[in-house]
């Protein structure tokens, strides 16, 4: 089908289209009137609705790999669509007329939806780049420390890597438990680890290979009195816990939109708190913007603007569904199976499942098979897809349930674990 039937098919006459306007209509979600504000947590038939109304799901696997990042619920996928026809036929006239004005709405509704002002919130691009302009933005030095564990995003290791052999910055590394039973055993290897010249700790929120929920704001509150800047890796807990990102307790955090948020591909978040902008220098070249402006670390070019006007739509559905239900959800989902996988023969849960401690992600491995062979069973033989993930010197399956997943879709995975392990 041409892409001009496919948008007549999803109802855009292009004749009709109006000008861009980037306030969200809001979901049709509202057919569910109060249902949200009941406890539906376990409510599959709510859940089957809902996955039908909002959701286009593959019919030939079922796709429990939603890490990577996060399938648009079909409201937001059609705004897409209509942002990218509608820039496209307004082109530069829209964006040298009206985007400036239109930007700065998203950003303060967005910053809302964060729990920030808006001028501490800058739109990246991912959260690779709203965390490079964070770390390579503070002022290293000679000798200054940095403490990483074994079980942060390569991306940002090799970001430190970099400045290592760049700024002769000394990186210290440290290993945090995989099943921790309390938050002084996680803090006390950071505590064991910080010394005079520890300039900064970066912290993973949620901890991608295992879905790990790290205390972060306990640890940021234990070193700030040390002067000792945190900067958190939020990529998979924004949008996927109910929380604000000041609720952190650190100075800088980095997100993407794209994955739990929902957002089309391309989309990140950059939280800098107001006192702190001034001690980040730009990574992209400027020199019109005051110090104390995050726009001076946003110089970026020209943007993939369709992807920040749909934004809106995306805020809007997080916002109807409400990331309270969502998080209960989610985690409902993962406890649905790693608490009957657990108890399979062989079979390792290598995510902690109390409630504090994790949420939708959750890995696990099968002892005496290779992971890869695991991934690819369940693929074959039940059209389950997951990923591998290299958890230290292990190898897990992460499996991660989205809002869309239903529980009769955990039931194959767990019937396709069992024919396995
Ligand atoms: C913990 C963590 N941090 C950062 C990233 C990078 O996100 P992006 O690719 O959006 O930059 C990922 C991506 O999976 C991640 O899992």
């Amino acid at each position: 089908m041409d892409r001009r039937q496919l948008l007549k098919g999803l109802g855009f006459g292009v004749a009709s289209l109006p000008f861009i306007g980037v306030k969200a209509t809001s979901p049709n979600i509202s057919v569910y009137g109060d249902e949200f504000n009941s406890d539906k947590t376990t409510d599959e038939k709510f859940w089957k609705k809902f996955r039908k109304e909002f959701y286009d799901v593959p019919k030939d696997f079922v796709n429990l790999e939603n890490g990577y990042f996060g399938v648009q619920p079909i409201p937001v996928f059609d705004a897409y669509l209509k942002n990218v026809e509608k820039l496209n036929i307004n082109s530069s006239r829209y964006l040298r007329t009206q985007y400036g004005k239109d930007f700065r709405g998203i950003v303060s509704s967005l910053s809302d939806f964060a729990g920030i002002e808006p001028d501490e919130a800058l739109i990246t691009r991912n959260a690779t780049e709203a965390l490079n302009i964070a770390i390579q933005g503070l002022n290293w030095e000679k000798g200054d420390e940095v403490i990483l564990s074994d079980q942060d995003y390569y991306s940002m290791i090799e970001t430190f890597e970099m400045l290592e052999k760049q700024k002769e910055i000394r990186i210290k590394r440290i290993q945090i438990p995989i099943l921790p039973s309390n938050d002084s055993e996680i803090i006390s290897s950071y505590q064991e680890a910080v010394t005079t010249r520890t300039k900064c700790i970066l912290l993973t929120h949620m901890i991608h290979l295992t879905g790990q929920i790290m205390p972060v704001k306990k640890i940021a509150d234990a070193f700030r009195p040390k002067g000792i800047d945190v900067i958190v890796d939020a990529a998979h807990s924004f949008a996927q816990l109910d929380f604000s990102l000041k609720d952190l307790g650190a100075d800088f955090v980095g997100v993407n939109l794209h994955k739990w948020f929902g957002n089309p591909l391309g989309a990140g978040l950059l939280y800098v708190k107001k006192e702190r902008i001034k001690d980040l220098k730009p990574m992209y070249g400027d020199k019109s913007k005051d110090e104390n402006s995050i726009k001076k670390l946003g110089h970026f070019g020209t943007l993939s603007v369709p992807t920040i006007l749909t934004i809106p739509e995306a805020q809007s559905f997080n916002e109807t569904v409400t990331l309270q239900v969502k998080e209960k959800r989610l985690r409902h989902l993962q406890n649905y199976w790693t608490s009957e996988a657990k108890g399979i023969p062989n079979v390792v849960i290598t995510t902690p499942t109390d409630p504090n401690r994790s949420c939708a992600i959750a890995s696990f491995r099968i002892e005496g098979m290779e992971t890869k062979e695991v991934i690819s069973k369940l693929y074959e033989g039940s059209k389950i897809f997951t990923v591998i993930r290299d958890l230290e010197d292990l190898e897990v399956v992460r499996v991660t349930p989205s809002l869309y997943n239903l529980t009769e879709e955990l039931d194959i995975l767990l019937d396709g674990i069992k024919s396995i392990a």
